[in-house]
Parts: C-alpha cells; sequence; structure tokens
C-alpha cells in the first residue's frame, strides 16, 4: 500500500507537477522580458518625442524596437519581437501561433477585457523541439494616435510612408489591441 502511494506520488510530480513548475517558471521568464521590453521602448519613445517630435521619433522606433529585440533573444536564448495583424514594419509579421492569438485578443478587446492583463502562455513542439511560446497585448494608449491613429500629420504621414511604403498600422483608436508582444523560449 505504502509503496503504491509512493510510487503514485512520484509518477504524479513526474507528470503534472514538474511540467507546471517549468511553465511556472518559464511564464515568470517571459513576464519580465516583455516587461524589459515595454519599459525600454517606452523610455526611448518618450525622449525622442520630447527631443525631436514625431518625426524624430519615427526614426528612433524604427532603430530601437529592432534592436532591443534583438538584444533580449540574444540574452534569453529565444525569439523575442512584436507583431500585429495590421503591419507597419513587414518583419513583424505573425506566424499562425501568433496569428491566433492576436485575433483570440481582439475578441477579447471586443468584449471589454482589461487588455492591460491579457496575455495568454503555452507549450509547444515545433519542428521536434519543445518551446514555451508567450504573448502580452500591446493596447493603444493617447500618444500612439501620432503614429498609428487615423488622422496623422502631414509630415509623420509623409516620413512614414518613405520609410514603410506597404504601411497599414494606421486608423487605431486609443483602447484598442495595437499588437502584442511575442516570446518564444526553447525548453531544455
Ligand atoms: C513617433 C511615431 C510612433 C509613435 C508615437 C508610436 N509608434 Fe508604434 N511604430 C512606429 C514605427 C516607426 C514602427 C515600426 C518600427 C519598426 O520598424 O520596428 C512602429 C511599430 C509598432 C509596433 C510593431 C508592429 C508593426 O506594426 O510593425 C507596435 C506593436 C507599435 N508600434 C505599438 C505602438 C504603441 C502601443 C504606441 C504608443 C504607446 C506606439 N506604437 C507609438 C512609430 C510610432
Amino acid at each position: 500500500m505504502k509503496k503504491v502511494t509512493v510510487f503514485h506520488a512520484l509518477l504524479l510530480s513526474a507528470m503534472f507537477l514538474l511540467p507546471q513548475a517549468a511553465f511556472a517558471d518559464k511564464k515568470e521568464e517571459a513576464m519580465g522580458i516583455v516587461k524589459t521590453f515595454a519599459t525600454t521602448l517606452k523610455g526611448e519613445l518618450e525622449a525622442a518625442m520630447k527631443a525631436g517630435g514625431p518625426v524624430k521619433a519615427i526614426e528612433v522606433c524604427s532603430e530601437k524596437a529592432p534592436a532591443i529585440a534583438s538584444e533580449l533573444s540574444r540574452a534569453s536564448g529565444g525569439f523575442v519581437r512584436r507583431v500585429s495583424l495590421k503591419l507597419r514594419n513587414p518583419s513583424d509579421m505573425p506566424d499562425s501561433w501568433e496569428r491566433a492569438v492576436l485575433e483570440y485578443f481582439d475578441q477579447q478587446a471586443a468584449g471589454g477585457a482589461d487588455l492591460v492583463k491579457l496575455g495568454k502562455g503555452e507549450m509547444v513542439t515545433e519542428g521536434g523541439q519543445k518551446y514555451f511560446r508567450f504573448m502580452k497585448a500591446i493596447p493603444t494608449a493617447e500618444v500612439c494616435l501620432t503614429c498609428h491613429g487615423a488622422t496623422l500629420a502631414p509630415e509623420v504621414a509623409s516620413a512614414l510612408d518613405k520609410k514603410y511604403p506597404h504601411d497599414v498600422a494606421r486608423g487605431y483608436r486609443a483602447g484598442m489591441v495595437r499588437g502584442a508582444f511575442s516570446v518564444k523560449l526553447p525548453m531544455k
């Protein structure tokens, strides 16, 4: 009887508790990465807007956003980026997992969910490798409308047209999901 109990406890922890602990660990790591990404980028954007206005800030955004993402990818050994269903930078194109989560975020937003808390984590296997994937919604704030709103100042529109000829990341209103941070961490 006792043997059976020990056996069951071991089996349970192997089947349930260990993966659960790994999930929680990775989720915490991914949330930390997203937080660093969000805070660093927000700081860069605000400083650039203050120092040189929106046209200059476009330059900073297009340089810093990918640079921060690749630094966080390198440091974590995973993949860190931003994605959206309406793209400005073509390299922010979501894959099928990310697209499904972005659509889920939009549904949640339409149903009045709190965007600040909107996230999704899942263990997946891709090409024989296990990953923890995590996404966190990026809400559209007032300040974002300068470059993502329905009506842009002519100099902002023309700077964007020049740099992003296929830009469709416009027409947003405050409170909409602009996109998401996406983190993919390999499991050992
Ligand atoms: C000064 C103009 C400017 C402002 C203000 C601005 N953005 Fe952007 N945004 C850009 C540019 C430029 C890019 C493309 C960056 C790149 O090349 O990686 C971009 C890209 C993005 C992307 C990546 C997806 C895509 O479409 O390529 C997200 C998400 C995003 N912005 C969210 C926001 C949010 C949220 C705010 C407000 C907090 C905001 N932006 C404010 C200029 C701006």
